[in-house]
């Protein structure tokens, strides 16, 4: 497994693979890995020759008031468990690599980069884009691979992709959930015994919103929204910032719950913000 820090040496070796004619997948992420990020790993390990990772806590995309300095940081066991399944290249900037002196551009986003978690959020998606956009330049990824609980997330980079036409293709895997249903993110390490049981409230939510749609012919958004958060509400560490149900390429509200709307949420457990979703299909 190669370990590249510099934005000049990935994009030689980007360039190197692409020359060889291999294909390239990237993941990228911010380090703390889990099963969601290695099965997305493995994913790109089966689908392209050469499967890159990134590794870099971004620090433009944490609000003032967030836990960019507490994020949990294991750069040890990382690498270890991505030289475990063979990955081909760690690419780790320091933030001065990425953010050189007087660096100063930024992507806007517009619209779906304000609502749902962009509304208590403020500028984060737009920072999200602009050092995904630059992990792109460097990685040049044909394929680049992302996890659903992060929805908003994936529609944005994909807009991002197809608005400034970059040349590569946005993958997204679905979920990768605990056994008993919670959605595993980095974030879950901040969760005290209690509040681990009390999180199971999100994934809980959802499903009622899916078996009131699917099974009970609830189709008024407004209605079931309602319904989940008083559901939410019976859990008394968990605080609701938003349930909301929105259409799933563009995110704009929908009023009734037609194919293929996402249902979208966001609680807070203790101090912990935790989001999910759920897709309503049919069938
Ligand atoms: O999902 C993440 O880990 C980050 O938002 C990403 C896509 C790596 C950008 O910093």
């Amino acid at each position: 497994m190669q370990l590249i820090k510099t934005v000049n040496d990935m994009q030689d070796v980007g360039r190197w693979f692409r020359g060889e004619c291999k294909t390239i997948g990237f993941v990228p992420t911010m380090g703390a890995l889990h099963e969601g990020h290695l099965s997305l790993v493995r994913r790109s390990k089966e689908e392209n020759d050469r499967t890159v990772v990134s590794i870099f806590i971004n620090p433009t995309q944490f609000g003032p008031n967030e836990d960019f300095e507490k994020y949990p940081r294991d750069i040890e066991g990382d690498l270890s468990k991505l030289s475990a399944i063979n990955t081909d290249v760690v690419f780790m900037p320091e933030t001065g690599e990425m953010y050189p002196e007087g660096f100063s551009v930024s992507v806007d986003m517009g619209a779906v980069g304000k609502v749902l978690c962009g509304a208590s959020r403020p500028g984060h998606f737009n920072a999200v884009a602009t050092v995904v956009a630059k992990l792109i330049n460097v990685v040049m990824p044909h394929r680049v691979y992302m996890g659903q609980k992060d929805f908003q997330q994936t529609v944005i980079i994909k807009k991002l992709v197809r608005e400034l036409n970059a040349d590569t293709k946005i993958v997204v895997s679905p979920t990768v959930r605990e056994t008993d249903g919670l959605a595993l993110s980095s974030r879950n390490m901040y969760l005290n015994e209690q509040e681990r049981k009390a999180a199971l409230i999100l994934y809980k939510a959802l499903k009622l919103g899916e078996e009131l749609v699917l099974s009970r012919g609830m189709d008024e958004s407004g209605l079931v929204k309602k319904e989940m958060e008083a559901f939410i509400k019976t859990e008394p560490l968990a605080k609701t910032e938003y349930v909301d149900i929105v259409d799933a390429y563009n995110l704009a509200p929908v009023q009734r719950v037609i194919f293929a709307a996402v249902i979208c949420i966001a609680v807070r457990i203790g101090k912990t913000r935790l989001i999910d979703n759920i897709i309503i299909e049919k069938g």
